[in-house]
């Protein structure tokens, strides 16, 4: 599934590598990190000192020693105060913590889309945004899940189980400590290793969990499809295949569980009742207290508490830390398209604009754009026609430099553009592509969006020059009116005409209309066919289009072929030529509205 990742395998040195490469984000809030642990142990201690505190009591209480009970005052308010002592450390490392946690997860989150955001199309289009998301999404909370179990569940168990060894064995014969050594051993090692084998069975009921989940939507979606055919029992009967193999693999896991439970249930039992029998031992040769006894009692279940939680952390320690190495790799991706070491900023005189020799292939074995030469002239319209598939719109991405040529250079002013910044690169060229995708906001933010800080009055310019103004104000939220996911609440052709606002109002240098009034109906295209003209006045302007109408005032025309030059000339020289220019024109000739874009 995430097979374009690096292939490294996920491994426990990675785990330690991928902790290693957060480390720096904690680092910034290290003094509260600190503060954190320092709450932890405090909280720990307090909670160690009840049982000590509840031996006191006990043997204070107890009637076989010499002379009348008193009330053991100062223990039993010291019980209380240690108590709140924990719950108190217990809290405050929440919440010193909260701000570590939380930015790291901020800072995390920030720094995987800008990565995203640097990487290039050809990666983007090879994977499924939901997938990218999905990942981006569980990395952040892997880093999140890490954090809260190392710091609130591992840290604070291994912590008591140091003051818990400490005391008994300082206090006690070494017997009592060696047992609940091998106890908490024995638990440990029984856990894991269960956990591990169940593990299978929980990935399995997830994997069908989604499984059934997609049938169900999909039966659902193809509602109509299911009438037509008649064909309810058949999808039910899918639907409870992936159900009845469901079934048993949470039956298992459940079975599973409840076995792991009791295995270490005993182990906690053989445990407790060898140290309960050293105890009572010891009473009755009188070297221990009835206190003690209680204390060592207390002091193993307190810390078998959090044990019980160690099969759930383990199996969610993994899963987060699969997480994280998926982001990781994601990270450590790298970009196809990077500005060059020593990149400047492009610098536009005229906007000359050279394609030298270009050859390009999105894959290796299928070459897309063979030996294409094109001289965009400073002020000068260019147009590109050819059949569907030719390689036109590529010619835009390369000028984007959304992928690097194979073989050749393309130059703006005699700049390679693979030597100035992308940032820069970009911000000289205005498009209008072929499919315009909008974002799911205002028609105000997606006009201003080829300048966030152009004054409303030029935002309102821009849409009459793109007439579409009059369409706006006829809405009754105006500008404010929302356009839907990738602006499908539009028509082609009125998105389209925001499309060109939006390369009015940006300005460039260098102008590319690609199939720009393609969804226009033929009067909407002439009106337009004006102010694109105005537009493209003065500036160096490549249009591909399809319909030669509008191309034939164009200063040079080139016809492409499956990636090569066929013919160029000026409408007239073409017409005179009698070649492919003239059997398309012949053909368009033919229908009075003109072809429309494939
Ligand atoms: N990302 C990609 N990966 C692989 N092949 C691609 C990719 N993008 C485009 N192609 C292929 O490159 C060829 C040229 O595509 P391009 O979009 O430049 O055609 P076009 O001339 O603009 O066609 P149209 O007139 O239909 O818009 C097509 O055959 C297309 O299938
Ligand atoms: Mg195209």
């Amino acid at each position: 599934m995430h097979t374009l990742y690096t292939s490294e395998p996920h491994t426990d040195r990675r785990d330690w590598q991928n902790i290693r490469a957060m480390a720096p984000l904690l680092w910034d809030y290290r003094g509260r990190a600190a503060l954190a642990l320092l709450s932890l142990v405090l909280a720990k201690v307090a909670n160690v000192g009840v049982p000590l505190v509840l031996k006191e009591i006990v043997d204070s209480l107890d009637a076989t020693g010499a002379g009348p009970l008193v009330l053991p005052l100062t223990f039993l308010l010291g019980y209380g105060a240690l108590r709140l002592a924990a719950s108190l450390f217990n809290e405050l490392r929440d919440a010193v913590f909260a701000k570590v946690r939380y930015r790291a997860m901020r800072q995390i989150s920030l720094k995987v889309l800008r990565h995203l955001h640097e990487l290039s199309l050809r990666f983007h289009l090879q994977r499924k945004t939901g997938a990218i998301s999905q990942d981006l999404d569980r990395g952040t909370r892997s880093l999140s899940s890490i954090l809260n179990y190392l710091l609130f569940n591992i840290l604070p168990t291994m912590a008591e189980f140091v003051l818990v060894a400490s005391i008994l064995f300082s206090q006690y014969d070494a017997k009592f400590a060696f047992v609940t050594f091998l106890t908490v051993a024995a638990y440990v090692i029984f856990t894991l290793m269960v956990t591990e084998w169940r593990m299978h069975f929980r990935l399995t009921m997830n994997a069908l969990d989604s499984e059934a989940n997609s049938r169900s939507v999909d039966s659902l979606i193809n509602y109509e499809t299911v009438k037509y055919f008649g064909n309810e029992e058949l999808e039910l009967n899918r639907y409870d295949s992936t159900l009845e193999k469901w079934e048993h693999a949470a039956v298992q896991s459940q079975t599973s569980m409840s076995a792991l439970n009791f295995g270490q249930g005993s182990i906690i039992a053989v445990g407790v009742t060898f140290l309960m029998i050293f105890a009572a031992n010891g009473v009755v040769s009188g070297e221990m207290s009835m206190g003690d006894l209680v204390l060592v009692n207390a002091l193993l279940l307190q810390l078998f508490i959090p044990l019980n939680f160690l099969g759930i952390v383990y199996r969610q320690l993994k899963y987060s830390f699969a997480d994280m190495d998926l982001m990781v790799k994601l990270l450590e991706t790298e970009a196809e398209v990077q500005d060059a070491e020593q990149a400047t900023s492009l610098k536009t005189d005229h906007a000359k604009v050279c394609f030298d020799a270009v050859n390009f292939s999105y894959q290796p074995e299928r070459p897309i754009l063979k030996d294409f030469s094109l001289t965009l002239e400073p002020g000068k319209k260019v147009a590109v026609v050819g059949p569907s598939g030719a390689g036109k719109s590529t010619l835009a991405r390369l000028l984007f430099r959304f992928y690097d040529v194979t073989d050749g250079s393309i130059t703006i002013d005699g700049q390679d553009i693979r030597e100035v910044t992308q940032d820069s690169l970009r911000a000289a060229i205005g498009i209008v592509p072929q499919d315009v995708v909008l974002f799911n906001d205002t028609l105000y933010y997606n006009l201003a969006y080829a300048r966030p800080d152009a004054s409303r009055a030029e935002i309102e310019q821009a849409a009459a020059m793109a007439h579409i103004k009059e369409f706006i104000e006829s809405l009754p939220d105006a500008y404010e009116t929302m356009v839907g996911e990738r602006g499908l609440k539009l028509s082609g052709g009125e998105k389209q005409r925001v499309a060109i606002a939006r390369a009015i109002l940006k300005q460039p240098s260098v102008l590319v209309f690609d199939e720009a009034t393609s969804a226009l109906d033929t009067k909407t295209e002439q009106d337009i066919q004006e102010t694109l003209a105005e537009v493209a006045k003065n500036r160096t302007t490549l249009v591909i289009a399809h319909r030669l109408s509008t191309i034939v005032d164009a200063d040079q025309i080139v016809v492409l072929d499956q990636g090569s030059i066929v013919e160029r000339g000026t409408h007239e020289e073409l017409l005179a030529h009698n070649g492919h220019y003239l059997t398309m024109w012949e053909l368009q000739k033919k229908e009075p509205q003109g072809s429309s874009g494939s």
